[in-house]
């Protein structure tokens, strides 16, 4: 496995913060109080976290020093304006309103266009755009092409939408009952993969033919655009900015958490260019997020996004951050050890039932491995299978499990090193020969809705 190159940084290290080492028994006293769920760890005992993409990554230093030009005025702060030059210098549209994370642009403009009774496709929703859509008592729809669910379909394109699917859907519902359509770039919850430049402009021709708004779930518009760049044969010779423009120009708006692709530890945004609309959502922002022109953020914050925003697009960048994800995966996968393929733009995904199959469905193989990688390395992932998406169908009745059993290995922005990396696969690899001693778990306590946040487990 030494023949799989680590890719260099693209960045040197001036500030530098501790990593913690702690003890197996300590980890094991970790584990038991928080009932086996390593959202329950404090993040100081966590050697690697790999628990999110989101928020995570490490800011420049042009961005740090965009923090000191923070205008803290309620009303009209310059940081606004810097934002929503950046902001439409690549999204296109005329109205930028900021939020304080992804979720609350989703809340704001769903709020001002969804009603009772409708239903808003998508590739694959992630967890918040579906609860907001469910909130309000519509239904959120995933429509990917069939390939998205197949962890061994090497397609260039796994998240794409299935546009018979769409139109047939339409039909179905009625366009009077679908305000909006979405499409996730990249699509998280279906391995991370891209959307290409074709599907989203047949995406929006068949929206455009049935007179609804089509948007984009832009949390990773730039990793979706690199790799259309590298997969897309029409696209090779433009930039990623251009690739980014055009994504934008087939759609009518989009909602963007800038804690992955604008590189920030806090902020989102809604943009479009609908101007009945965008007055809806500011109505509806000024009652939690705040005034139009901070939207529940700090000037200071509104800076550092702007500044992410543009430096997001560098080539040299984006190439290392797929080239260590597709490290990271290349490493483990070549040791044998079942992965989710082709490897996505921002994390590795783990086939967990395949990894380890004595434990059964309803003892929760995912979760399993996200505590066998706590308690044996330090290393903290997240499960995205039974816990996070099973659903009791009724009283007495058996779970139904997700499709898929996946763990996430999601790499923050600019943060760990090749050999951090190595670190997580020489461990994966280890723990993959030592499978047989994970057990399962079963469920102790739980909430009503998106259980796996505070669920206590105990093992079998
Ligand atoms: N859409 C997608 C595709 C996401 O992945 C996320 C967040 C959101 C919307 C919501 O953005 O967190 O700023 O409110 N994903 C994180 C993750 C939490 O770990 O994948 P947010």
């Amino acid at each position: 496995m030494t023949d799989i190159k680590p890719p260099m940084e693209p960045f040197r290290i001036k500030m530098v913060e501790p990593l913690h080492a702690t003890s197996r028994r300590e980890r094991e006293t970790l584990l038991k109080q928080s009932g086996f769920n390593v959202f329950g760890i404090p993040a100081e005992k966590v050697t690697i976290d790999l628990l999110t993409d989101s928020g995570t990554s490490a800011m420049s230093d042009d961005q740090w020093a965009g923090l000191m030009t923070g205008d803290e005025s309620y009303a009209g702060a310059r940081n606004f304006f810097h934002l929503e030059e950046a902001v439409r210098s690549i999204f296109g549209f005329s109205h930028v309103i900021p939020t304080h994370q992804g979720r609350a642009a989703e809340r704001v403009l769903f709020g001002s266009i969804v009603k009772k009774g409708d239903s808003v496709p998508s590739n694959i929703h992630f967890d918040t755009t579906r609860a907001n859509i469910e909130v309000l008592e519509a239904r959120a729809e995933d429509l990917a092409a069939a390939a998205a669910y197949d962890p061994d379909a090497e397609l260039p394109f796994k998240g794409d939408m299935d546009l018979a699917k769409l139109k047939k859907f339409i039909d179905r519902k009625g366009a009077g009952k679908v305000p909006l359509v979405m499409l996730t770039v990249t699509n998280n919850s279906g391995g991370g993969q891209p959307v290409s430049l074709k599907n989203i402009k047949e995406t929006s021709e068949v929206c455009a033919h049935y007179g609804i708004p089509f948007f984009l779930d832009a949390c990773r518009f730039a990793e979706n655009a690199w790799f259309i760049k590298k997969r897309e044969k029409a696209y090779a010779k433009k930039s990623v900015l251009e690739i980014a423009q055009e994504m934008f120009s087939y759609a009518d708006g989009a909602t963007m958490s800038g804690k992955k692709d604008a590189l920030v530890n806090i902020g989102g945004f809604v943009t479009l260019d609908d101007d009945a609309l965008a007055e809806r959502i500011k109505n509806n922002l000024i009652i939690s997020e705040g005034f139009p022109t901070y939207g529940g953020l700090a000037g200071r914050d509104l800076e550092a996004m702007a500044r992410g925003l543009k430096e997001v697009l560098d080539e040299d960048y984006l190439e290392h951050r797929t080239a260590q994800v597709a490290y990271l995966g290349g490493l483990v996968a070549k040791a044998g050890v079942p992965v989710f393929k082709p490897f996505g733009g921002h994390a590795v995904y783990l086939l967990a039932d395949r990894f380890l199959p004595h434990i059964r469905r309803a003892q929760y193989p995912g979760w399993a491995l996200t505590v066998a990688l706590y308690r044996e390395y330090g290393i903290r992932a997240v499960e995205i299978g039974g816990v996070m998406f099973g659903q009791k169908t009724g009283k007495g009745k058996a779970e139904v499990f997700p499709e898929l059993e996946l763990v996430r290995l999601a790499i923050p922005r600019r943060v760990y090193t090749a050999s951090h990396l190595r670190y997580v696969a020489d461990a994966i690899i280890d723990l993959h020969m030592n499978r047989d001693k994970v057990r399962g778990l079963r469920i102790v306590r739980e909430s009503p809705f998106l259980r796996h946040f505070t669920a206590r487990l105990e093992e079998l």
